[in-house]
């Protein structure tokens, strides 16, 4: 197949159909009547606003969560934005079907309305950068900026977003650090199409900056210190925001992701398939084999998942991985690889490891031996010798890496995520063996195909 007919067939499927527009379209009507008339009722000054990929109108199919934005008046204190901004929100949820609080950098309400969810936050109404004072005050702005700039190219950015979710790299929260929805658009917006921004994967990445709002010209001082700042982070590419010269707009995305994106580009570009944007289920094999093939063993724990979102959730189990890494090294063990996740109400940390056993001695160096130390050294060990004038001894050590796993919880010698920490210290630790749930977690994890850049069946091929 081509790239045209690759194209069409995709389209296809993620571009909304008419039935999903006016669905769509009424909802918002809705969202705003009801908005309006409670912010009227309780007397406000705030405008509602639509934000996000809804109106922008580069949604996937299927997937339409509303952005509604409660845009306060920039003068009233960040305490009263918060405080009425959430009573608002529930009085405008109360209409709709269900809600709840979440939280992010101040708490808003998520609510549900025929089957959409819809987020109520609260921001302050500004037309300028320089006004911005919470993360989310540029969103009215990002939406202006694309509105005025895609000229019709909305289907373009729906190819890129959902080329970007089928190799993994899409969504700017911390746990994924891809590629965000605004971002898609600023590049389709720059390179004009979605296999523009593709051809293009190795040439923005030595271009390194991307400045579509030409803040170079307008603030120099200013986009200056914004590319020094994200280079000294070493981000993978700085993109000026054309809203505010003072961000990144790629600064959440990592170079995994960015790596990712750079091959998959231009496999894509020599052969064209759907399977790019909605890869099957990866064809699981044998974990155990692949522990056999690499002689390498793997420890498994399993614990109960405490209530956090993923935002939380998923860099603590990470950095406590990490701890786990780093403990068993200094325990003399070798850590080839980990992984985390959760199924169902376990969370999971597998940490892949050279072996299970280690030596039962360890050589314990001492102090010369003529000194208060050397004689007391002397008395406290049973085997004990002299290499030149300093004393050695022989200490005995756990030699399982499930005791040694105990022991380094026990005394507290791994760091640890703070909200897994008394689950972990319960947990059940396996070794060569998972659970059946986790079988095809197991595989992917050891044959490092969860993050494989190559499809395996072509390299049989080749
Ligand atoms: P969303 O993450 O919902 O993105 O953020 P989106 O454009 O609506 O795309 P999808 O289709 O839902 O995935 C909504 C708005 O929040 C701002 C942008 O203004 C975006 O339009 N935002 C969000 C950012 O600027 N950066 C981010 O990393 C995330
Ligand atoms: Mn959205």
């Amino acid at each position: 197949m081509d790239v045209e007919e690759v194209i069409g067939e995709v389209l296809a499927k993620i571009r909304p159909s008419e039935e999903e527009r006016a669905f769509v379209e009424r909802l918002m009507v809705e969202l705003r009547e009801i908005a309006k008339g409670t912010i009227e009722s309780l007397g406000l000054d705030v405008t509602p606003y639509f934000v996000g990929s809804l109106a922008k109108d580069t949604y996937l199919a299927g997937d339409h969560d509303v952005d509604l934005f409660l845009a306060f008046p920039p003068d009233i204190p960040l305490k009263e934005l918060r405080e009425k901004g959430l009573e608002l929100g529930k009085a405008i949820a109360e209409k709709l079907d269900s809600y709840e609080i979440a939280y992010a950098e101040h708490p808003y309400v998520r609510a549900r309305y025929k089957g959409v969810k819809v987020d109520l936050v609260p921001c302050y109404d500004v037309e300028s950068w320089r006004d911005v004072k919470t993360a989310v005050d540029r969103s009215i702005l990002h939406t202006e900026w694309v509105l005025e700039n895609l000229r019709g190219r909305n289907d373009e950015v729906r190819l890129l977003k959902r080329f970007l979710k089928g190799i993994g790299a899409y969504g700017s929260e911390i746990y994924v650090r891809g590629f965000s929805g605004y971002l898609a658009e600023i590049l389709v917006i720059k390179y004009g199409s979605f296999t523009g921004v593709l051809e293009n994967a190795d040439f923005m990445l030595r271009q390194k900056i991307i400045d579509p709002g030409n803040w170079l010209k307008r603030e120099y001082k200013i986009a200056m210190k914004t590319i020094k700042r994200e280079a000294e982070e070493d981000r993978p590419i700085i993109v000026i925001d054309p809203v505010d010269p003072r961000r990144n707009v790629a600064a959440n995305l990592g170079w995994e992701k960015y790596g990712r994106f750079y091959f998959k580009a231009s496999q894509f570009m020599e052969k064209p398939s759907a399977g790019f944007f909605f890869p099957g289920r990866p064809k699981a094999g044998s974990y155990l084999a692949e522990l056999r093939r690499k002689g390498t063993h793997l420890v498994t724990l399993l614990f109960e998942k405490p209530e956090l979102v993923d935002d939380l959730l998923l860099p603590q189990l990470e950095r406590s991985a990490r701890g786990f890494e780093k403990a068993l090294e200094r325990e003399g063990f070798r850590v080839l690889g980990w992984d985390i996740g959760y199924s169902g109400k376990k969370a999971v940390i597998m940490l892949e490891v050279d072996r299970i056993e280690r030596e039962r001695v360890r050589i314990k160096p001492g102090p010369e031996f003529f000194t208060e130390m050397g004689r007391d050294f002397y008395r406290k060990n049973e085997r004990v010798w002299l290499i030149g004038k300093r004393l050695y001894a022989e200490k005995r050590v756990s030699e399982h890496v499930v005791d040694v796993l105990w022991e380094m919880l026990g005394k507290n010698q791994v760091s640890l995520g703070k909200g897994i920490r008394e689950g972990i210290k319960r947990a059940s630790v396996l070794v060569d063996y998972v659970p059946k749930e986790l079988k095809e977690e197991a595989y992917l994890f050891l044959s490092r195909e969860k993050w494989g850049l190559r499809d395996q069946k072509e390299d049989f091929k080749a």
